[in-house]
C-alpha cells in the first residue's frame, strides 16, 4: 500500500482504457493518473486536446478544430498543436519528420488515415498527402503509472528511396500557457547530473548530444512545471525521457502564439538514414507522463516505470548485490595475488560480488595498449581466470569483470590486422581519446566481432556481471566501407547493433548481469536501462559531491541502479577527507558497492564496514524499489541534504540526513516525513547516529510527518540514517 498522496489516482482503475469516438473523432487514453486526448481536425491533422490530471469519463470533448493562424506569416499548419508533422506546406515549427525523395522534393504533409486499438496500445496511421509515406503513431499506455511510451515507424511505400533527414519518436504538446518551466540535466565527466532549471520564453532550448553516444553534457530527460510552484511535493508536472543511447535531441520550443511543444529523436545535426523502398525504419521510445506531486511525484513516477517496465526482468529486476570493484585500488596493476588478497578482504566485510577492472587483458598496463585483445594476460594471470574466479566463489561471491567491448587502442594486435574497422575519414586525422579509438560498431564485422568474444568470454568463464564501459566520445564518424548515401546510417546502427549485441548475449546467457559505464555517466537512458541492470553515475566518488550528483541522478534514474562506492580519503577528486560513516552512508542512499583500497584499512575500519554492509542489507530493498523524497535537496546552497525512501508496501522508511557544515548556532531543521499513513503507528530506530533526545520511541504517521523529527547533527560533514518501521496490528 502506498500512503503518499495518491488519492485522487487510486480511485480510479488501474488499467488504462482508450477509447475512440467516432461522432467527434476524438481518441481519449485513461490512465488511474492521467487522460491524454487528441483528434482529428477538419484538415485531417491529429490534434493534441488535452494532456493532464485523470478526467472523468463524462467530461466529452468536441471535434478538434485547428488553430487560427496569424495573418499569411503563421498559417494554422504552423499553431496548431498536431501530434506529428511532416517539414511541408509553411510549417515553421520544429518539424517531427523531414524526408528527402529522389527527385529533389523535400515537402512532406501527413494527414490522418486509421487507427488501431489493441488493450493498452493505440495505433494511428497518417500519410503524406501524394506520396506513399506512411506514418504510424504508436502510443502504449501504463495504466496505473500513467506513462506513455510513444514511438513511430516511417514506411517507404513509394517506388524508390527516401532518406530521413530529422525524425522524432514523438512530439509532445503542452498545455497552452505562458508561466512554464523547464528543468534539465547537464553535466560533464566527473561532474554529471546537474539539476537546472529555467523559465520557457518564446524560442526553442535544445538539449542534445552530438557525440555518437548519450553523453553527460545534457541527459535525455526534461520536466515542465508552472513557474511559481516552488513545492516540490505538489502542483502538475510533465516529463519525459528518451530511450535512445546513440546522438540524439530533445527540442522545447515555444511558438508564436506560445503554445509549448517538445520534440524528441536521433539528433539531427549531420543526420541521415535512407529507407530503401519498402522498408521501415522505427524509430526509439520516447516515453512522457503526468505528475501532480509536484517534481518529487514526477521522479518517482518514473522510477516506478523503469522498476515495473523497463529493467531487465521489470517488474521484479533483482535488487543489486553489493559489489567491491578494483579500479580506485589497483588501477591497471592487477593480478591474480593481488585480486585474490583483495577478494579475501571484501568477503570478510560482507561483499556479494567481486569486480576486477580494468587490466585484465592483452598487453595493458596502463590506458595506452590492448583495448580490443581481449585475451587474458597471461603475466598477470598464468592460469587463466579460472583461478581468481574459483577463489571468488569459494568466499561465497559471485564474480564481475570489466570490458570496454567498443574500443580499440591504436596499440594492439586488433587495429595492427584491422585499422579500417575505426570511425575514420579516410585521408583525415584519427582523433584520440585516452589514446583509443571507437571501432565502428555498425559494421557487420566489427559486430561479430564483438559478439563473439564476450559471447566466449562468458561461455569459458563462470562470470555473473561484466562492466561495460565506454571511455570517449566520437570523432570523424565516416564509415567509407558502404555507399555514399547511406554512410550516415552509422548513427542508428551502431547503436542498434549495440543494442542488439546486449540482448543477443543475454538471452545466450540469461544470468550474467550488465552495467553501463561511460568514464562515469555518459551512457545513461531509458533505452540502454531496458539491457542492463545497473549504471555507473560519476567516476567522482568524493562522498560529499555524491550527494549532489546522486540528488540529480534521481530526477531521472532509480537509485536502485545507481551504483555508489565507498572509497578512500581524501578523495582523489577533492583532497577532501570524510569519515568512513559519512562515506557508507552516501553510497547506501544508492547501490552499495566498496572501492577503496582494503589493503590500507585498519580493523576498526573493517569493523565498521561489516556493520554498515549488515545495515544496509536490511534497508536496501526500500532504498533500491522505495518511493524516494527529497526532504531537504541539496541545491542553491544548502547546508543540508535528506532524503528519504519510503517502502513500496509501506511498512517502513528510511531517512538518510547530511550536514554540510554547521553555522552561528542555527539547529539542524527539523524533519517532516512524508509518505507515511498518518493512522499508524511508527517505532523509530536509529541505524547510525543520535536523535533529539524528546523523541518518541513510537508515534503516529502524522506525528513524524506533521510534528517532525529533531536529529543530532552538528560539525562538519556529519550523517546519519534512521529507519521507522510499521508496529504491526496498527495498519
Ligand atoms: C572508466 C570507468 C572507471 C574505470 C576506468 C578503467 O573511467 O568509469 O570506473 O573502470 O574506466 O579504465
Amino acid at each position: 500500500m502506498l500512503f503518499a498522496a495518491t488519492s485522487r489516482a487510486s480511485a480510479q482503475a488501474s488499467k488504462a482504457n482508450i477509447r475512440y469516438n467516432a461522432t467527434t473523432r476524438v481518441f481519449r487514453i485513461d490512465t488511474a493518473r492521467t487522460s491524454y486526448i487528441m483528434g482529428v481536425n477538419e484538415a485531417d491533422q491529429v490534434q493534441n486536446l488535452y494532456w493532464g490530471h485523470r478526467l472523468p469519463n463524462s467530461d466529452e470533448f468536441a471535434t478538434a478544430k485547428s488553430m487560427p493562424g496569424a495573418a499569411s506569416f503563421d498559417p494554422p499548419i504552423t499553431t496548431t498543436p498536431e501530434e506529428y508533422t511532416g517539414w511541408g506546406g509553411m510549417l515553421y515549427v520544429e518539424p517531427s519528420l523531414k524526408v528527402t525523395f529522389p527527385d529533389g522534393n523535400r515537402d512532406l504533409v501527413l494527414k490522418y488515415v486509421s487507427y488501431k486499438i489493441d488493450g493498452d496500445q493505440l495505433s494511428l496511421l497518417m500519410k503524406d498527402i501524394s506520396r506513399e509515406v506512411y506514418v504510424t503513431l504508436n502510443y502504449r499506455a501504463d495504466g496505473e503509472i500513467g506513462i506513455l511510451r510513444r514511438s513511430a515507424e516511417v514506411e517507404n511505400r513509394t517506388d524508390g528511396p527516401i532518406t530521413i533527414e530529422q525524425v522524432s519518436a514523438a512530439t509532445w504538446n503542452l498545455p497552452r500557457g505562458t508561466d512554464y518551466r523547464l528543468r534539465y540535466l547537464t553535466g560533464r565527466w566527473a561532474g554529471e547530473w546537474t539539476i537546472q532549471q529555467q523559465p520557457i520564453h518564446p524560442g526553442k532550448t535544445i538539449l542534445e548530444s552530438r557525440r555518437g553516444t548519450t553523453g553527460a553534457q545534457n541527459n535525455p530527460w526534461f520536466a515542465i512545471d508552472h513557474e511559481g510552484d516552488n513545492d516540490s511535493e505538489r502542483g502538475g508536472v510533465w516529463f519525459g525521457a528518451l530511450g535512445w543511447s546513440g546522438s540524439w535531441q530533445i527540442s522545447i520550443e515555444q511558438d508564436m502564439l506560445q503554445q509549448v511543444r517538445v520534440n524528441g529523436g536521433p539528433n539531427s545535426f549531420d543526420f541521415a538514414y535512407r529507407v530503401a523502398k519498402g522498408g521501415k525504419f522505427q524509430t526509439p521510445e520516447f516515453y512522457a507522463g503526468y505528475s501532480d506531486e509536484g517534481i518529487g511525484g514526477a521522479s518517482r513516477l518514473l522510477h516506478r516505470y523503469e522498476i515495473d517496465s523497463i529493467l531487465p526482468g521489470a517488474p521484479k529486476p533483482k535488487l543489486r548485490p553489493v559489489l567491491y570493484n578494483s579500479w580506485e585500488a589497483t588501477g591497471f596493476d592487477v593480478n591474480e595475488a593481488g585480486q585474490m588478497a583483495l577478494a579475501e578482504k571484501a568477503a570478510s566485510i560482507g561483499v556479494e560480488r567481486f569486480v576486477m577492472d580494468d587490466g585484465w587483458f592483452g598487453q595493458r598496463k596502463d590506458d595506452r595498449a590492448g583495448l580490443g585483445d581481449w585475451y587474458v594476460n597471461p603475466q598477470k594471470f598464468p592460469n587463466g581466470l579460472k583461478p581468481l574466479i574459483d577463489k571468488v566463489h569459494s568466499l561465497n561471491m559471485d564474480f564481475g569483470l570489466w570490458v570496454e567491448p567498443e574500443m580499440v587502442n591504436p596499440d594492439s594486435d586488433l587495429y595492427r590486422k584491422h585499422p579500417d574497422w575505426i570511425l575514420n575519414f579516410p585521408g583525415r586525422p584519427h582523433t584520440e581519446g585516452r589514446n583509443q579509438l571507437v571501432l565502428n560498431l555498425a559494421r557487420p564485422d566489427v559486430r561479430a566481432y564483438v559478439f563473439g568474444f564476450l559471447d566466449k568470454l562468458l561461455t569459458d568463464n563462470q562470470i555473473a556481471f561484466l562492466k561495460w564501459d565506454y571511455n570517449r566520445n566520437w570523432s570523424e564518424p565516416g564509415w567509407p566501407a558502404v555507399p555514399l548515401d547511406e554512410q550516415k546510417d552509422v548513427y542508428v546502427d551502431f547503436t542498434r547493433n549495440l543494442y542488439s549485441i546486449l540482448s543477443e548475449l543475454r538471452a545466450k546467457h540469461p544470468s550474467v548481469e550488465i552495467e553501463s559505464c561511460s568514464g562515469g555517466g555518459s551512457r545513461v537512458d531509458l533505452g540502454i536501462m531496458r539491457l542492463t541492470d545497473e549504471v555507473w553515475p560519476s567516476d567522482n566518488t568524493d562522498a560529499y559531491d555524491r550527494l549532489l550528483i546522486q540528488n540529480g541522478f534521481t530526477y531521472a534514474y532509480s537509485p536502485g541502479v545507481m551504483m555508489a562506492w565507498v572509497t578512500d580519503s581524501p578523495s582523489w577528486a577533492n583532497q577532501r577527507a570524510l569519515s568512513l560513516e559519512y562515506r557508507f552512508l552516501s553510497s547506501m542512499q544508492g547501490s552499495l558497492g566498496i572501492g577503496a583500497n582494503l589493503n590500507k584499512w585498519a580493523p576498526e575500519d573493517f569493523a565498521t564496514a561489516r556493520k554498515m554492509i549488515a545495515q544496509y542489507k536490511t534497508i536496501r530493498e526500500t532504498v533500491q524499489r522505495g518511493e524516494l523524497y527529497r526532504l531537504i535537496a541539496p541545491e542553491h546552497g544548502s547546508e543540508q541534504s535528506v532524503t528519504e525512501s519510503v517502502a513500496r508496501d509501506g511498512h517502513e522508511a528510511v531517512v538518510f540526513a547530511f550536514l554540510h557544515s554547521s553555522n552561528e548556532l542555527y539547529p539542524y531543521p527539523r524533519l517532516h516525513l512524508r509518505g507515511l499513513d498518518p493512522d499508524t503507528q511508527y517505532r523509530i530506530n536509529v541505524l547510525d547516529g543520535r536523535l533529539a533526545s524528546d523523541t518518541p520511541e513510537h508515534a503516529s504517521g502524522a506525528y513524524w510527518m506533521d510534528r517532525g523529527i529533531d536529529v543530532d547533527l552538528q560539525g562538519d560533514f556529519r550523517a546519519m540514517t534512521f529507519r521507522l518501521e510499521r508496529i504491526n496490528g496498527n495498519q
